[in-house]
């Protein structure tokens, strides 16, 4: 199974925070955005993971997150030349892909909930036995997504891009799960009228196929698209609450590699250290010194 960070896009929405530097490199709370997709797909038992990003951004993601070793992961770099739609990283991704099945995540896309991982790992099964699954979520403002439309038993009908009446309230998320053959599904799709190529488009071809589950998610599950400021800052007074709660920080991926096994406590504690005097430092080396949590 391999996965993909789609972390590019032109971030107009957030100008002028996002002239001289990626979204996906803004701070939510301790880490850098990307950090959470990351250690969503890490979470899935995903280990290797292509990050496509702008021809101006893709060098800052590689200086961040290097071959992926330090995170007991291979990590792979591909340029989007221009933000054409989400179902093109599929094309650009063909070669790593290679004939396997394949989750994308979008990285400005934060997933907090309760037994998250194993949600994840059945996706992953499912999608090597040829069922894709997408995420459906309650929101208030669907008219934003793609939206999720129910017949009158419950069963998916339809997906929609960003209708301007949308037929239910649930949004579908920025993380998916396709089997193998993603890539000829998407070489299929033509440029909608605002000439991307979208994965909505994908979505219902699956739907048709009737090859794809829509996993809704529950009350406990708290995701954002942090695309605007306002869930930008929503974004990391959570992460920040649930600290002060819990004392535990969501989404690091040196701590879901620790706890898959993949990096040892030794590791663990050198990345603590590079951190410096930073507090994210100090509870790695936390999190190294109690075993797990
Ligand atoms: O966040 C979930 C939503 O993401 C879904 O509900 C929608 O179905 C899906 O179309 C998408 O909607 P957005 O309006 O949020 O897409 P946006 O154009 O903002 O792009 C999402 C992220 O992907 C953003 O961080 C930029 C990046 N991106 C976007 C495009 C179009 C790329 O890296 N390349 C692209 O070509």
């Amino acid at each position: 199974m391999k996965g993909i960070i789609l972390a590019g896009g032109s971030g107009t929405r957030l100008y002028p925070l996002t002239i001289s530097t990626s979204k996906q490199m803004l701070p939510v709370y301790d880490k850098p955005m990307v950090f959470y997709p990351l250690s969503v797909l890490m979470e899935a038992g995903i280990r290797d993971i292509l990050i496509i990003s702008t021809p101006a951004d893709i060098d800052n993601f590689k200086k961040l997150l290097g071959d992926g070793s330090d995170f007991g992961i291979r990590l792979f770099y591909e340029v989007q030349p221009s933000p054409d739609g989400l179902a093109q990283a599929f094309i650009i991704g063909e070669k790593f892909i290679d004939g396997e099945a394949c989750a994308m995540i979008l990285g400005d896309n934060i997933f907090h909930g309760d037994d998250f991982g194993n949600i994840l790992r059945a996706a992953v099964v499912d999608a090597e036995n040829g069922m894709s699954t997408i995420f459906g979520y309650r929101v208030d403002d669907p008219q934003r997504f793609g939206v999720v439309v129910f017949d009158e038993e419950g069963n998916v009908a339809d997906i929609e891009e960003k209708p301007a009446n949308p037929r239910s309230n649930y949004c579908v998320t920025g993380l998916y799960f396709y089997d193998k053959d993603v890539v000829g599904h998407s070489k299929t799709i033509v440029p909608s009228d605002r000439n991307e190529l979208e994965i909505t488009d994908l979505n219902r071809i699956y739907l048709e196929n009737k090859s794809l589950k829509v996993k809704l998610l529950n009350d406990s599950f708290t995701w954002w698209d942090t695309g605007t400021f306002d869930s930008l800052i929503e974004a990391s007074v959570y992460v920040h609450e649930y600290y002060k709660r819990t004392g535990l920080t969501i989404n690091s991926p040196e701590q879901v590699s620790f706890e898959q096994g993949w990096i040892s406590k030794e590791k663990l504690l050198t990345l603590a250290t590079r951190y410096g005097k930073s507090p994210y430092g100090a509870y790695l080396k936390k999190i190294a010194e109690r075993g797990s949590v």
